[in-house]
């Protein structure tokens, strides 16, 4: 359970979480799917991989082998993190959206005249421009699952009539980042496994609030990135061997044909790795029975390291904590005719992700405005399309939301601090009478 000891103990990890403005607000943020802030031990072990040497890797000298040694034991974590397989399945990137536009076009090389992909309404853009771009480049059919008559999840029914004998590749993702749905993988899964298509994840803004299950979800492609969970900008790929084997990565001709680094373009991050081998030993340690210990001892010793049991426990506690969000949040959005949410009205299979609008007298009210009001209070609340577009179309005239995201830091107290504002907000700037 995430108690208010540990909750206290948490937030003491996050430097910025203490960050006044100049007006002295304590800062609140509401933007988590946006990225997440980052614990102490994340820096420290950024620096300390700087200040011991920096150094590409393939060399003898001291600074090298280290390098090698924080690579390898990234790869080890992000695939304990990302649910099963072997360190080999991992690629690193500058981010998710680089890494799919990469192996996008690789697989497209793939495909012939005749073939389609089926891609999803609910995603994120950057896991639908990069597939059908590439579909485009091959002359290939992108289809498109459409989402439910609640507009609240993908229609599975009409996935499985658009699923066919010439569908290479279904891309879809564990969770929206404007809505917070998870979607149902398995299902979709079995649709892709029946006709021998490649089934590709999005799981960058899932993996912060439930457990991927690269193996268990029968993924061929999964993809994360370590800012949305604390870690540094880094993104991973997580793919089945046979197929990095199988495929011609475009690469520099003198670089490795070892897998998985000859899908790895240029130099990596090898600070970012360090501090993402941090994060991953501070999500480990989020999940002890006695709490969480310092900072100091986290991110430096291999104790932490997370392991399939200790990923386990860590996620238990953490979604049973942002259940809790989520119901209270619903019951703040239900006592507020003027906020129009979007998505789920049940605290069950999501994430605590929301998207709304404020509505008067049928219209929608500009949501930038309030973004940026609520700025002047040190609170971050975003507003926009946030990338999902064909969702944030469909959901709202305007095709922008506001969009509130918690995650395992986010107190109660900061929630009721800002739908205090919010109902400020409303009063004086959109003169919305409170019910
Ligand atoms: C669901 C989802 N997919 C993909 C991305 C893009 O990830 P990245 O910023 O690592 O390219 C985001 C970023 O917000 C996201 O939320």
């Amino acid at each position: 359970m995430i108690t208010q000891q540990l909750l206290m103990d948490i937030r003491k990890q996050f430097p910025a979480l203490m960050q006044t403005d100049d007006a002295g607000n304590v800062p609140i943020y509401f933007d988590g799917p946006g990225g997440s802030q980052v614990p102490h031990c994340v820096m420290q072990a950024m620096v300390a991989y700087l200040c011991l040497g920096n150094s590409n890797m393939g060399g003898y000298n001291q600074a090298s082998v280290r390098t090698m040694a924080v690579n390898d034991l990234a790869r080890q974590q992000a695939r304990v993190w990302l649910g099963g397989g072997t360190k080999a399945q991992i690629v690193f990137g500058q981010n998710a959206t680089s890494l799919m536009f990469m192996i996008s076009r690789v697989i497209a090389r793939t495909w012939q005249a005749g073939d389609n992909i089926v891609l999803s309404s609910l995603d994120h853009y950057s896991h639908v421009s990069s597939w059908q771009q590439a579909a485009d480049d091959a002359g290939v059919e992108v289809r498109m699952i459409p989402l439910n008559d609640t507009l609240n999840d993908l229609d599975y029914q009409a996935a499985e009539e658009l699923i066919d004998g010439r569908t290479r590749l279904v891309a879809i993702t564990a969770a929206s980042n404007l809505i917070g749905t998870m979607t149902d993988i398995a299902r979709i899964s079995q649709m892709a496994k029946a006709v021998g298509a490649l089934l590709s994840i999005d799981a960058v803004h899932a993996a912060v609030h439930i457990a991927s299950e690269f193996e268990a979800w029968g993924a061929d492609l999964l993809f994360a990135s370590a800012y949305k969970i604390g870690g540094p900008h880094l993104g991973m790929m997580f793919a089945k061997h046979a197929l990095l084997t199988q495929l011609r990565p475009y690469k520099v001709e003198p670089a490795t044909n070892v897998v998985p680094m000859s899908y790895e373009q240029g130099t990596q991050s090898f600070e970012s790795q360090a501090g993402f081998v941090a994060m991953m030993r501070y999500w480990s340690a989020l999940g002890l029975d006695d709490g969480l210990p310092s900072f100091d001892e986290v991110g430096t010793q291999s104790q932490y390291d997370l392991t399939t049991t200790s990923r386990q426990k860590t996620y238990h506690k953490v979604m049973a904590y942002e259940q809790t969000q989520s119901q209270y949040l619903l019951e703040k959005f239900k006592q507020r005719p003027f906020l129009q949410l979007y998505g789920k009205q049940s605290a069950s299979n999501r994430t605590p992700t929301f998207a709304f609008n404020v509505i008067k007298a049928g219209v929608i009210q500009d949501g930038a405005k309030l973004s940026q009001w609520l700025a002047g209070y040190n609170i971050a609340l975003g507003f926009g399309n946030f990338y999902a577009k064909n969702l944030s179309e469909r959901l709202a005239d305007t095709g922008t939301v506001l969009r509130l995201g918690c995650l395992h830091y986010t107190t109660f107290a900061e929630i009721d601090r800002l739908f205090e504002l919010i109902d400020q907000a409303v009063c004086e700037m959109y003169q919305i009478t409170l019910p």
